[in-house]
């Protein structure tokens, strides 16, 4: 608090460095604006990613005594993912929605025994292209407003609403970026999704109804919005959202792969583990996961494309990698969704990214890694050499 209270009474300068959004990703800006803010940041090397230990794998109750449940605060961020919206609101990660990548993996781990594998893939992809490399923070949701900031700051990207990178269309529970709101949780497909757990899953999103809606909503996206894309990351993300709920939204003693719409209401809109929600079986999740994307994926097979700006004119991308090309989701990653972000990353910032492009390497294990800012990356660099469990069910990375 003394801190705080000594801070007020600078200038009109010092207003301006704390009120810079420290957790607002800083792809786009231009080298001379980096400039600008780099030396009001505080640059941290990211530390390497938390091991996946082995007492995480245990059934057990989640919504604890120490994770109560608390409503939203002013300023408190929440985005498009119900799983990270759900462990922020329940404090596994911070309550304010900003966080490191090591905290979200330890609480992905520890809140619904997420495997590390994934648990890392997620977070090192989404701090590259939507988090801010040199504080090491991201939000969950949405930027904030650019305050302060003299002379201003472009709007820039920033948290995981940000569209075309990680956030992307033909969500489940959210409509598509075309249709304005791309991140919160919307009733009418809710209702839609409900209709469809009725419909094939006897009143629970199971596999069959997961199969079901996955391709129903495509083709919703398909009829009606003229820019659909459907191209790798999405192509890829969408498959394991769609399977997500039936393994970690479902209570680890029951273990079946049918969510009542009553805990997906819990879950999708309300951001609140049931009351005595057990976590599921860590040292199966993975498989779990892998398996069930891949039914999904198989029981109405797509290629990746996009509508051409008008509605029903779907086409194949023929330079998107599909479900059986991990390798080229990495590569493609990297190369055409990373390197445009940060072109000629410098100094820290070129350290910091290529920690971090090390961390997301780990998830993908047989793949060959790539350099896009060269191999001598500073003191970041390189960190880890772990071993993933990490693998697209029967898929070759
Ligand atoms: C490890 C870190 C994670 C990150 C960075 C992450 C990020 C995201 C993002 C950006 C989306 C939005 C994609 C879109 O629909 O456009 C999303 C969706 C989703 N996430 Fe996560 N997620 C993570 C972990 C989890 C976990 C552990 C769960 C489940 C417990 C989960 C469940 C879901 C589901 C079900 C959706 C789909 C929502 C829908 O389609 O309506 N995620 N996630
Ligand atoms: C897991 O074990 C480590 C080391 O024994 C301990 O520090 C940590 O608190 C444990 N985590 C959980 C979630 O039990
Ligand atoms: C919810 O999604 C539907 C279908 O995509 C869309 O028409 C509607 O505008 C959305 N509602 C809100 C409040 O964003
Ligand atoms: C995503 O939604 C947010 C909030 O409604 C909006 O500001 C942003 O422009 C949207 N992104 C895109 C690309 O439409
Ligand atoms: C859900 O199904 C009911 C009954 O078949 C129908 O009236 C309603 O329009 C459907 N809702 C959505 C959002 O699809
Ligand atoms: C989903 O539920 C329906 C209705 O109970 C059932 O017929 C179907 O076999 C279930 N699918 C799976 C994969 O459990
Ligand atoms: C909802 O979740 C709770 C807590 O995990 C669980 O005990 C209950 O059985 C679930 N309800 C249904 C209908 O599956
Ligand atoms: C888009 O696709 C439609 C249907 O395939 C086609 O008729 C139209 O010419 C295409 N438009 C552009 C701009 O490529
Ligand atoms: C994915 O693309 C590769 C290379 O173009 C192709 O050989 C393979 O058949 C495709 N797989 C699917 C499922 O479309
Ligand atoms: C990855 O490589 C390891 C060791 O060579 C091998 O055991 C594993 O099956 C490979 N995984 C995939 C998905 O190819």
């Amino acid at each position: 608090m003394a801190k705080f209270s000594t801070l007020f009474v600078f200038s009109a300068l010092a207003i301006q460095v704390i009120a810079l959004p420290y957790y607002r990703s800083l792809a786009g800006l231009s080298e001379r604006e980096l400039e600008g803010i780099l030396p009001r940041l505080n640059v941290v090397t990211p530390p390497p990613p938390p091991p996946g230990p082995s007492n995480h794998t245990c059934v057990k109750l989640v919504n604890d005594a120490a994770h109560p449940f608390m409503t939203l605060q002013d300023g408190d961020i929440r985005g498009p993912c119900p799983g990270l919206n759900t462990l922020a609101s329940h404090g596994y990660l911070p309550r304010n929605g900003i966080a490191t990548p090591a905290q979200i993996i330890n609480a992905v781990q520890d809140g619904f025994s997420m495997d590390n594998g994934f648990a890392i893939l997620l977070a090192y992809a989404t701090i590259l292209v939507d988090g801010n490399p040199l504080t090491n923070l991201m939000s969950i949701g949405g930027k904030s407003p650019l305050t302060g900031m003299d002379p201003p700051q472009p709007a820039i990207v920033g948290g995981l609403d940000t569209h075309a990178v990680f956030e992307g269309d033909t969500s489940m529970t959210r409509a598509d970026s075309f249709f304005g709101d791309n991140h919160s949780f919307n009733q009418t497909l809710f209702d839609q999704f409900a209709n469809f757990s009725n419909q094939f899953g006897d009143g629970n999103y199971n596999l069959t109804a997961a199969e079901e809606y996955r391709f129903f909503r495509i083709q919703q996206s398909i009829a009606e919005n003229p820019q659909f894309s459907f191209i790798s990351p999405r192509f890829f993300t969408a498959y394991f959202e769609s399977a997500f709920p039936l393994v970690f939204f479902v209570d680890g003693r029951q273990a079946d792969g049918q969510l009542s719409m009553e805990n997906a209401t819990s879950f999708f809109r309300d951001m609140q583990f049931p009351d005595d929600f057990h976590r599921a079986d860590g040292s199966k999740t993975a498989d779990l996961v892998n398996n069930a994307a891949t039914a999904i994926f198989s029981a109405h097979p797509m290629q990746p494309g996009g509508n051409n700006g008008t509605v029903n004119s779907y086409t194949f991308d023929p330079n998107s990698a599909n479900l059986t090309e991990g390798c080229k989701l990495y590569t493609d990653f990297v190369n055409n969704v990373v390197v445009p972000l940060y072109p000629t990353p410098q100094g820290a910032l070129k350290v910091n990214l290529n920690a971090n492009l090390g961390f997301l390497f780990s998830a993908f294990p047989n793949c060959t890694q790539v350099f896009p800012y060269g191999q001598r990356g500073g003191t970041g660099w390189p960190f880890v050499s772990v071993i993933m469990d990490f693998c697209v069910g029967r898929i070759k990375c």
